[in-house]
């Protein structure tokens, strides 16, 4: 089958796969403890893609060009039996890459079996280094020294890690460089995310964006540092390495200096809808299609047909009237 591309020429190549919509965390900026409480409803079981449905998904998904899948959440570890679906996921053909984003909490218990079903990648959310501003962030008082003995854990038994460390005006600035010189030193990638306006309660506004540019003037008052090359088409980081010990870093522009030209990913929620953005309003549901008895060559067709529709560049077109007026999908729902 051809490669389908969007009205902007983009080829579908990855599929970002929300597994659960709970986490352990209540982040200020993704699931606030003051609107995800005790009484939050999260999706029940039987509303969640089964490990069957996702598989299958998955596969039309390679047929259609997709080579790379990502697990999200939420925070992915707390669908039971993860490695499970792992396993599934890693014999499809046409599947080149899986990768998994987690905060950490539970890699202790499942590094080695996420391991020994043929998962390498991981990317962990860390946001500061300082307890009280961490525990803070995480809204659950949760210490980075877990974090940091789990990635070393994970580290040491073979993965390739990356951390992701959203970054917020007058809340984690200070960490900035205690974060690149402690990544530095393990030779693991930090990346830098600016702080996006996803979801619609997140507080968010242009001025608690710290810019690419304000960090890495940061850096490198104290580091030498050169272009690294991009490592995937369309990739989401810009990268840089230290010249000194070849370790490098990154940087997530979405507000900065936009993306979107490149962008072939697409996203799967935990309840079956497919989004074609990370800020899109609406989700076109696959899960009633695959419950309804379409046939492969069905939702196959569908899927395409979406995909070929799509003309998304929420970040190209960020502006204050979007910010105010779109309603957006939450975070911890669609995975980032
Ligand atoms: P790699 O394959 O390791 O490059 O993964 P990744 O960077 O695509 O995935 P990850 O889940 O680690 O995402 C890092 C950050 O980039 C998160 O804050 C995501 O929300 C953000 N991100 C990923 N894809 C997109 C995208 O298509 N658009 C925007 N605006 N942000 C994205
Ligand atoms: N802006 C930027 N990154 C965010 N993430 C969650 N919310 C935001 C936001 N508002 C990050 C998480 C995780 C990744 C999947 O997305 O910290 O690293
Ligand atoms: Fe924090 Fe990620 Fe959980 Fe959101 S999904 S609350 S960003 S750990
Ligand atoms: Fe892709 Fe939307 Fe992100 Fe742009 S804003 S890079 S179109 S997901």
């Amino acid at each position: 089958m051809d490669a389908i591309v969007d009205q902007l020429g983009r080829p579908i190549r990855d599929l970002r796969i929300s597994v659960t919509d709970r986490c352990n965390f209540r982040c200020t900026y993704c699931m606030p403890k003051e609107i995800f409480g005790d009484d939050f409803l999260f999706l029940a079981k039987d509303e969640l893609l089964s490990f069957e449905e996702l598989e299958r998904l998955a596969r039309i998904f390679a047929e259609l060009g997709v080579k790379k899948l990502r697990l999200t959440g939420g925070e992915p570890l707390m669908r039971r039996n993860l490695p499970e679906l792992i396993r599934k996921l890693h014999d499809i053909k046409g599947i080149e890459d899986i990768g998994l984003t987690t905060n950490a909490v539970l890699l202790g218990q499942y590094a080695q079996p996420l391991y020994d079903v043929g998962l390498r990648r991981l990317n962990i959310s860390l946001d500061a280094l300082d307890a009280e501003l961490f525990g803070q962030i995480n809204g659950r008082g949760i210490s980075p020294d877990l974090i940091l003995k789990n990635i070393k854990k994970a580290q040491d038994i073979g993965f390739t890690i990356k951390v992701n460390m959203v970054v917020q005006k007058g809340v984690n600035e200070s960490q900035i460089l205690p974060m690149a010189t402690y990544f530095k030193n393990m030779g693991i990638t930090l990346r830098y995310i600016e702080f996006m306006d996803v979801g619609n309660d997140n507080g968010w506004s242009f001025g608690k964006v710290v810019t690419k540019k304000e960090i890495y003037e940061m850096l490198a008052a104290v580091y030498d540092m050169e272009p690294a090359e991009e490592e995937y088409y369309g990739e989401v980081a810009k990268r840089y390495r230290y010249t000194d010990t070849g370790a490098e870093v990154g940087f997530i522009t979405s507000v900065s200096e936009s993306f979107c030209s490149t962008c072939t990913r697409s996203r799967l929620s935990s309840e079956g809808k497919l989004y074609t953005c990370l800020f899109a309003s609406e989700g076109f549901d696959i899960r009633k299609l695959i419950r309804s008895g379409k046939t492969d060559e069905e939702l196959l067709d569908e899927i395409a047909a979406v995909w070929r529709k799509r003309t998304d560049r929420y970040s190209d077109e960020r502006s204050e009237q979007t910010v105010k007026n779109r309603k957006k999908i939450d975070m911890n729902y669609i995975g980032g």
